[in-house]
């Protein structure tokens, strides 16, 4: 899709959508509100999509399954080792698979530090990293009612399901909450025990909250009257290699199509949308994918950058590959995939630098405002490590040779193929150990 398209197209077919819903509105009103006081009596998340105007959500009570709570001590919780690829050819899907509501959140060991860099980041970088969009007029509604729902929806969670790391205190219940979990009192204070932090969810801004509470980022998708998914807010603290403020406002497609995610036009846009739009309250999905990311050790001696200290491996920022995270030039030089040869020709990589960055993304919907929540949380894992483990460094190096070309275009192959032999040497160990048979492919998802 090229630029002209998108600015001159776009508001010709929101116009003429917009017209048509127009003409079928009167027409489907009184069903449809029909069908949303059967959906609030009797079960909610049936599929209601089929008889909804693009856009239009009523509200929904929703039963929540009950949770298990989680009592493990935070410093035993080890980071879950996802390790998304398979052996042989990579197919470009999305991958996603049903989620249990007791994995909506993730927390380990690493809370206390990763909450450190994250407060650090929402102190020092404000908007770019935490931001609401207001309503785009006749498109979409603005971000602020579904950020004030998720951060109630995160309190009522995580205190079920880690009811030792976070405390709440409710209000009176008789005062009827608007947003509250199997008719409680609404939350009024959250408290982080490992950190002895209490924060008021009426006081504090919601999405700064919401990031502040887990390890996760967030973006919260709303659907707009022409049936696209426009990311309305986002708390993107530690993003990697994308940034919040180039986004914000975006409808979904267009964030793939400037992200140039491979095959995205062909193979993903349609059944994005689509799914998007379909997806039950009482259906979350959960997908993984993984890149590599390389990090040149901080020049310790010259560097006066606290955020260094706090994130050795450049977990919020890829700064060895994409420099300084506030260029202006960023965004366009995304927007112009870089060829091939541009990394060609350079310093071998050392395997020491490379890192695998595994992403799990969750979305669900959300009962009151019928947004979209969407959790992205990165676990970054020294390839060396990686290697160690059975059947992992031949089942990379097997994956990573599955790429079609402009999947490998997009995870930057080309910066990492040194690593190609490296797995394939570790992976000779394996066999030769008697660790793994030399032709079984037989590991796969470890989840
Ligand atoms: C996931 O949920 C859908 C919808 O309920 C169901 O049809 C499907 O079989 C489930 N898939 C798995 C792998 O459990
Ligand atoms: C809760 O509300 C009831 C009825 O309004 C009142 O009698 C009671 O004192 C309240 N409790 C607290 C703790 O505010
Ligand atoms: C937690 O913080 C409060 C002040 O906010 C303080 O009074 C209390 O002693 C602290 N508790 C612990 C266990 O450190
Ligand atoms: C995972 O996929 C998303 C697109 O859905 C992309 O933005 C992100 O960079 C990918 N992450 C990794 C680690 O490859």
């Amino acid at each position: 899709m090229s630029p002209l398209f998108r600015f001159d197209a776009v508001p010709f077919v929101v116009g003429l959508l917009a017209l048509v819903a127009l003409g079928l509105f009167k027409l489907r009103q009184r069903s449809s509100r029909v069908h949303s006081t059967r959906d609030q009596t009797t079960v909610a998340g049936k599929p209601r999509t089929q008889e909804r105007e693009p856009g239009e959500w009523t509200p929904a009570t929703f039963d929540y399954p009950q949770l298990e709570p989680c009592t493990d001590e935070l410093n035993t919780i080890k980071p879950i080792p996802y390790r998304p690829f398979r052996w042989g050819e990579y197919h470009v899907t999305m991958g996603i698979r049903n989620m249990s509501w007791n994995e909506w959140i993730e927390i380990d060991q690493n809370f206390v530090a990763h909450h450190r860099l994250r407060e650090h980041r929402i102190r020092t970088r404000g908007e770019r990293v935490v931001r609401v969009h207001d309503a785009q007029p006749g498109i979409v509604a603005s971000g602020h009612n579904a950020a004030r729902e998720l951060v109630y929806e995160l309190a009522e969670y995580l205190s079920r399901r880690y009811p030792d790391i976070y405390h709440v205190t409710r209000k009176n219940k008789s005062e009827k909450g608007t947003y509250s979990w199997y008719g409680e009192g609404q939350v009024q204070t959250i408290t982080i025990v490992p950190l002895n932090v209490t924060y008021d969810l009426e006081k504090e801004d919601p999405m700064t909250l919401s990031a502040s509470l887990i390890q996760e980022d967030l973006a919260i998708m709303i659907e707009g009257s022409d049936g696209r998914y426009y990311l309305q807010a986002g708390a993107i603290i530690i993003p990697g290699s994308w940034r919040l403020s180039d986004k914000i406002g975006m409808p979904l497609d267009e964030i793939h199509v400037t992200g140039h995610v491979p095959q995205y036009e062909r193979k993903l846009h349609l059944s994005m949308s689509r799914f998007f739009r379909r997806l039950p309250l009482d259906k979350p999905v959960v997908r993984n994918n993984y890149s590599f990311q390389l990090v040149h050790p901080p020049l310790s001696s010259t560097t006066t950058d606290p955020e260094i200290a706090l994130d050795p491996t450049e977990l919020a920022w890829c700064r060895t590959i994409h420099g300084d995270e506030d260029r202006d030039d960023f965004e366009r030089r995304q927007s112009s995939v870089p060829p091939l040869e541009e990394a060609a020709g350079s310093a071998p990589v050392d395997p020491n630098e490379v890192f695998l960055r595994s992403e799990r993304q969750t979305l669900r919907r959300l009962p009151r405002t019928g947004a979209i929540a969407f959790t992205i949380r990165v676990y970054q894992t020294p390839i060396m490590d990686l290697a160690r483990e059975p059947g992992v460094p031949g089942r990379l190096a097997s994956a990573v040779r599955g790429w079609s070309e402009d999947v490998a275009q997009y995870k930057g192959v080309e910066r990492y193929k040194d690593v190609l032999p490296y797995l394939d040497e570790r992976h000779r160990e394996q066999v030769e150990a008697g660790l793994i048979k030399e032709d079984d492919h037989s590991s796969s998802y470890p989840f």
